[in-house]
């Protein structure tokens, strides 16, 4: 454990401006926009922790719960929570302020899980976390319950996809918002 690093050693907040160009037709900030920033900073967090280059390899729970505007002041908070074997995962605030007026909103939090890798691109272990405070200690085992409820939840959605038989389910459709006019020789080939 001697390498063992704190979360105040890779805590990181980008600030972007928002403007024109990142607006979608009506006027709000694409969520795209937003995305590739959390994806930024989960980056610059979790490589500074690992001391290697990071992938991502998930993303939990992207929900934006109010619009951002153009003018406004986006500020991005991560810190790594949880640190496995190779994976590491990163809670990101997202929290907008309204310059004039001063006001700020909690846009959404979100955790990506990013892996180590080397050289040859493996996945390489990362350094242990040191726990300072119970802020630490509470946020590293939701991870851990969070990774456990992701797990048996993955298992569901598995069974959900191979366990569907269409004809069955029909029924299911009847309430819906959906017009079937199937023609059974004419299968997407994608799906
Ligand atoms: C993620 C990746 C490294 C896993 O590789 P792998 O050979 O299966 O490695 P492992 O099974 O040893 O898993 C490595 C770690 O990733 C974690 N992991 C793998 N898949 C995961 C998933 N879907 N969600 C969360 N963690 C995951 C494992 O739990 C393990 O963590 P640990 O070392 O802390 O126990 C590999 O699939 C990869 O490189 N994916 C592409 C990532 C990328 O390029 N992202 C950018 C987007 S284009």
């Amino acid at each position: 454990m001697e390498n063992a690093r704190t979360a105040n050693y890779s805590r990181t907040t980008i600030t972007e401006l928002m403007i024109p160009s990142y607006a979608n037709f009506g006027g709000k900030i694409h969520g795209g926009i937003l995305l590739s920033l959390m994806d930024k900073v989960a980056y610059a967090c979790a490589t500074k922790h690992a001391g290697t280059y990071v992938v991502t390899v998930s993303v939990d729970n992207v929900e934006f719960r109010q619009p951002v505007e153009v003018g406004e002041l986006v500020s991005l908070h991560a810190s790594v929570n949880y640190v496995g074997k190779s994976s590491l995962i990163v809670g990101i605030k997202v929290v907008a302020e309204n310059i004039k007026t001063a006001t700020v909103k909690h846009t959404n939090t979100s955790y990506f899980t990013m892996v180590a890798k080397d050289d040859d691109g493996r996945p390489t272990e990362v350094p242990p976390l040191i726990l300072e405070d119970d802020i630490d200690i509470r946020r590293f085992l939701e991870s851990m319950k969070r990774k456990e409820i992701k797990a048996s939840y993955k298992t569901l959605l598995d069974n959900a996809k191979t366990s569907m038989e269409i004809d069955e389910n029909l029924h299911l459709l009847d309430n819906e918002r959906c017009v079937i006019k199937r023609d059974k020789d004419m299968q997407s080939e994608w799906i």
